[in-house]
């Protein structure tokens, strides 16, 4: 975690927790700046994501306005605020965490690609790639079973790709990939 240049874990994580929250990648020639924070709602608690990030983002626009943000966060609203927070001064920021792809890829009015979750490449079936019958049971019970992978059925293919302007940071096309019935 410490030595790794490919491996981030969240920035809002206490600072005792190995890793870091960001780092950079070079991409045919262009410097992208990768950051990763956590949201706070229904999520274990941590730092605050927008104190956080706002000196992170200073900090690697001294470097390039090419700036990636990934938001590992339940709520939907917690994203977009992050995301309309940022807006203007990094060029993506997308959700993960769900599992459950959103269709409001969108370009804010400062020029940041917005999409709430990007949802998950795994098994259609079950609930969240996990097998029902363990979900159900956890539901209903309220006892901790210990989920599974759904191993039948088809597969999704879930990502997003953006496209941004070398020069200035600003993304040019936010676009959904969203491929289900995979064998
Ligand atoms: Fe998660």
């Amino acid at each position: 975690m410490e030595s790794s240049d490919r491996v981030i874990r969240p920035a809002n994580y206490p600072p005792t927790v190995p890793g870091k929250g960001y780092g950079t990648i070079n991409l045919d020639g262009a410097t992208v700046g990768v950051v990763n924070v956590m949201g706070r709602t229904f999520m274990p608690t941590v730092d605050d994501p927008f104190r956080c990030i706002d000196p992170i983002v200073e900090d690697l626009r001294l470097l390039t306005n090419i700036i990636i943000v990934d938001v590992h966060a339940e709520a939907t609203s917690e994203k977009v605020a992050l995301g309309r927070f940022l807006d203007g001064r990094v060029s993506f920021v997308y959700g993960t965490h769900t599992h459950v792809q959103t269709a409001d890829e969108q370009i804010f009015p400062g020029g940041t690609g917005y999409l709430t979750d990007v949802g998950m490449t795994g098994p259609t079936n079950g609930v969240i790639g996990m097998e029902t019958e363990g979900v159900l049971a956890r539901f209903a019970t309220g006892l901790s079973e210990r989920l599974s992978v759904e191993k039948h059925g088809t597969k999704q293919f879930c990502a997003v790709v953006v496209s941004i302007d070398v020069d200035t940071g600003r993304a040019i096309e936010v676009k959904r990939i969203f491929q289900r019935g995979i064998p």
